[in-house]
């Protein structure tokens, strides 16, 4: 199958650095999210990050162009009709992914795969959702997704081989590198990353280290390319606690219990670098 037309739902940080690498392995790309607002950001977001790398002489300005020119938006789910290929990048929210997979069901064409950038819902319980199991499959970015080499491929236990093949290749095509990942919570990425995470914020919480401290610990003496606590502010704490509710929730094992002072930054608002507050600051 040719994928051509390529549709991501949602433009928030992970959705328009998607939408920005898929532009520029030269498809066309629909993006959408609920409101026009939020698309113009994510376009905005997309321009910034391709005018630094035009600035540092690493793109020609026709690039950059093109880039942009493949980039449509829209705020109506029914325009990915003629989509081949979805990758979902909404909140991570399982009631929301739920609908939006429901529509996108009913919505695009039947040979579309439509993928999820879940951190950790099951890729078995979306896949459920829809009367097309086989063409359910994750495909797990990292932020920022310009940047980070990987990408993580899901299988489902009804995700079909051409499904898996088609999404492998196409994150080779990103130029990532994809790791294969069975659908377990937390899948390999964050099953090890969040309770190292967690266990920084712990760190904090019993006064172990300042943010500061624990952050200088890993970077220096593990060569990390940020500290836990300053990665846990880029992903967003909001974010962090869910998966750490998933991993929870899915092993029922109290290893993954989340830190109580995740979860006091996340109800006070503190979310990291997109609330301007999180373990440091960024006002
Ligand atoms: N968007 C696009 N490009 C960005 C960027 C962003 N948000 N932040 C940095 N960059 C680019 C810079 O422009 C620069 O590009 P060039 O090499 O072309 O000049 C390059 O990245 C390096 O940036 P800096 O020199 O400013 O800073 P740095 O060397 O400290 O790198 C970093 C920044 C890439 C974020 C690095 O600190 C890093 O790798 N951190 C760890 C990130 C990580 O672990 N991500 C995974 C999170 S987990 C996840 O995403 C999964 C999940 O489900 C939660």
């Amino acid at each position: 199958m040719e994928i051509k037309k390529f549709g991501v739902i949602g433009s928030g940080q992970m959705g328009n650095g998607i939408a920005q690498v898929a532009a520029a392995s030269g498809l066309e790309v629909l993006m959408s999210d609920i409101k026009e607002e939020f698309t113009a950001k994510g376009i905005e977001n997309i321009t910034k990050n391709l005018a630094r790398s035009v600035s540092k002489g690493k793109l020609e300005q026709l690039q950059m162009d093109t880039t942009l020119s493949r980039i449509k938006t829209t705020v109506d789910l029914k325009d990915m009709a003629d989509v081949d290929f979805v990758v979902e990048a909404a909140v991570e929210r399982e009631d929301l992914k739920f609908k939006i997979f429901e529509d996108l069901d009913a919505i695009c064409p039947a040979h579309a795969i439509l993928s999820t950038n879940t951190s950790s819902i099951p890729i078995g319980r979306i896949a459920a959702r829809t009367g097309r199991p086989d063409k359910i499959i994750g495909m797990h970015f990292m932020n920022p997704v310009p940047v980070m080499k990987l990408v993580e491929v899901i299988k489902g236990l009804a995700t079909s081989e051409e499904t898996f093949e088609i999404t492998w290749e196409l994150s080779k095509k990103f130029g990532k590198t994809p790791a294969e990942a069975n659908d377990f919570p937390g899948f390999i990425a964050n099953r090890i990353l969040m309770p190292m995470i967690n266990e920084a914020v712990f760190c904090l919480y019993q006064s172990v280290g300042k943010p500061e401290d624990i952050d200088t610990v890993m970077k220096l003496g593990m060569n990390h390319p940020m500290g836990p606590l300053a990665l846990a502010d880029l992903i967003g704490l909001d974010t962090c606690l869910a998966i750490m509710e998933t991993l929870y929730d899915g092993f029922k094992d109290s290893k993954y219990r989340p830190c109580p002072l995740l979860r006091k930054y996340v109800e006070t608002g503190w979310l990291g670098r997109k609330s301007g507050k999180g373990f440091y600051d960024y006002s």
